[in-house]
């Protein structure tokens, strides 16, 4: 059993690391600052006397007492992101600044939950972890982008400075329960507005493609990489590449939910990447690790998820 700290616990994909590393076993401490998590989320675990929840902001130091630490804290789409985008800045640095000094003074291992954003609008296709990336570091994604860039920086420095055992994680679009249901990423908004019948909105012509990893192979994928020897610090990608263009996505959802809804199209916004697709080679060799479920039966447990928690059963 370890004593195991999540940033961004009460988030959508923190709250299933946390229900995963309890039920492990593990003595689990939840740091939040709820700005776009929600109790609702680990709810459950209240009561459970291996699950601690703490209301608390990375972007302030944090004195605790852990072997381990997810660093998950940071809003991930880019409704939230964009809201504030300074304060989304800096919670990727300052967070990791503090959560990298808290890893150092405790000699925790330490995990940083990076993105598939570090890759920008990429030129090459799937994307391996050697590529450096195509990112515009002043445009409104730049936040989110940069910031986690940062991150990922402060990691290597931390691990090549003080010899800190780190572990990089780049996380491609992820989706499954307890997503927000207006955070305006693809699968939730499809999902929200065919169970409403509203309008279906692709922004651009819907033949960009993107990749869909459900969630509880995306969290299979980050525990097996934290358990990866200490020579091995990432980074490393963890997604689906299975490739599906927006236009097929809404179709899947139609068909699943029995929807009435009509799609529509809508402006591209600025800086939308056209294509992305994890290359997932370096995940396999390391620890063995590819998803599992399937993009249909993953969108079914989300569909159910959605018609419960808007109340449409
Ligand atoms: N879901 C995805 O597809 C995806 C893809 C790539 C990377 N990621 C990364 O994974 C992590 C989790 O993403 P998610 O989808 O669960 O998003 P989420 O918004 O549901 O979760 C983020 C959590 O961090 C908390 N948080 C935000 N700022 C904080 C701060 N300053 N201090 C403490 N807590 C703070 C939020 O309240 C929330 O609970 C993020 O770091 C994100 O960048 C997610």
């Amino acid at each position: 059993m370890s004593k195991i700290l999540v940033t961004g616990g009460a988030g959508f994909l923190g709250s299933h690391l946390c229900d995963r590393l309890v039920a492990a076993g593990h003595d689990l401490l939840c740091v939040d600052n709820f700005y776009t998590g929600s109790k609702a989320n680990i709810a459950h675990l209240y009561g459970n006397p291996y699950f601690e929840l703490q209301r608390h902001d990375v972007t302030f130091p944090l004195y605790v007492e852990v072997d381990q630490i997810y660093n998950l804290a940071c809003p991930a789409s880019p409704v939230h992101y964009q809201a504030d985008p300074v304060q989304t800045t800096k919670t990727s640095v300052h967070g990791a600044i503090n959560m990298l000094g808290l890893a150092k003074r405790v000699k925790a291992r330490i995990l940083q939950a990076s993105t598939s954003e570090v890759y920008g609008d990429p030129e090459i296709h799937p994307q391996v972890e050697d590529y450096w990336g195509r990112v515009n570091p002043i445009g409104v994604r730049s936040c989110y982008d940069e910031g986690k860039r940062c991150a990922e920086t402060l990691f290597f420095d931390y691990y090549r400075q003080h010899h800190l055992d780190i572990k990089v994680v780049r996380i491609f679009n992820t989706y499954g329960p307890r997503m927000h249901p207006s955070d305006g990423r693809v699968v939730s908004n499809f999902i929200v507005q065919a169970l409403r019948n509203e309008e279906i909105t692709i922004y651009g012509n819907g033949q960009q493609t993107r990749s869909f990893c459900y969630v509880d192979d995306l969290i299979e994928g980050m525990i097996r990489m934290m358990g990866t020897a200490a020579d091995f610090p990432g980074p490393v990608n963890i997604g689906n590449p299975g490739e599906f263009t927006m236009l097929e996505l809404a179709e899947k959802v139609l068909r699943l939910t029995g929807s009435r809804s009509k799609v529509v199209h809508r402006p591209l916004p600025p800086d939308d990447p056209r294509q992305r697709q994890p290359d997932i080679s370096l995940a396999k060799a390391k620890f063995g690790w590819e998803p599992k479920v399937s993009l249909e039966d993953g969108l079914r447990q989300t569909i159910d998820y959605f018609r419960k928690a808007l109340g449409l059963n």
